[in-house]
């Protein structure tokens, strides 16, 4: 089985830290892996080499049978990747339909072949509006970010992603900053994604909420892969108990 996502043994060196050590990760199609650590394991530089930011010393990157490890991120964009940043920022002055129409416009102009079709508002707000059912914000497309709470802003940007149409999408503690019963709607949200055509890559510290909606978990530790597999045989292992020991948050 070929897997959509292949980290090959990736070092990342900044200066005299190595924030990346010789890691690897494998993400199968339609999967959801829970990617877990303490602070400091290297697990947001591994988003960012994922989707080209940070240049590794060593290592390859291998994205739906091509070698990425050069590309801009723009190129990763459009073969297919999407990020979900931890800080959120909508356009303050559009509703949540015009933010999410917005991305879907884009798609337009990162994909050759929906390039083709006639530019059409009414398609792209009807998708938008389509997007934004599925997280679960149709009754408040029409109101302004500004207005609306941190959970909904991060459904939000969740459906700007979405609108890329991506093959695997990544995100980077969508849980942080929600209540606990926010925190558990989303999670909630993200179990719901993946599908024959996207695999999702959820980092995140709420290890309770993690445990509850992700079938396969990739444990990073001091820049190393420590553990892959089956949630509970992950988690049955010492040394993965060992590497949260006082860090449960
Ligand atoms: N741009 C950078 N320049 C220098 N050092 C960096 C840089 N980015 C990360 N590091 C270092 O690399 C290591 C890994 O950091 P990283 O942010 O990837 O960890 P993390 O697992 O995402 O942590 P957290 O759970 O706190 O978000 C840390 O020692 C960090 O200080
Ligand atoms: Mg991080």
């Amino acid at each position: 089985m070929s897997a959509l996502l292949s980290v090959r043994d990736v070092t990342v060196r900044f200066g005299g830290i190595t924030a990346i050590d010789g890691a690897r990760l494998e993400v199968e199609p339609g999967r959801l892996l829970g990617f877990i650590g303490p602070n400091g394991a290297g697990k947001t530089t591994m988003m960012r080499v994922i989707t080209g930011v940070v240049r590794p010393s060593a290592g390859q990157v291998l994205f739906r049978g091509s070698d990425i490890t050069r590309w801009s991120t723009v190129a990763r964009i459009r073969h297919g990747l999407a990020l979900a940043q931890q800080i959120v920022r909508p356009l303050r002055a559009l509703t949540l339909l015009d933010n999410v129409a917005l991305a879907v416009g884009h798609r337009r102009l990162t994909s050759p072949v929906a390039a083709m079709l006639r530019h059409d508002r009414r398609r792209e707000r009807e998708r938008a509006h389509t997007l934004l059912e599925r997280v679960g914000l149709a009754e408040v497309a029409g109101q302004r970010p500004e207005a609306l709470p941190l959970g909904y802003l991060k459904r939000l940007e969740v459906a700007r992603a979405l609108a890329l149409e991506p093959a695997l999408l990544l995100l980077d503690e969508p849980l942080a900053g929600l209540n606990q019963r926010e925190a558990r709607a989303m999670a909630d949200l993200i179990a719901e994604l993946p599908g024959p055509s996207l695999a999702v890559v959820l980092i995140e510290h709420n290890l309770g909420e993690v445990l509850r909606v992700c079938p396969t978990l990739y444990v990073q530790d001091g820049g190393r892969a420590l553990a892959f597999g089956p949630t509970s045989e992950v988690m049955a292992r010492a040394d993965v108990r060992a590497a949260y020991l006082g860090v449960g948050r």
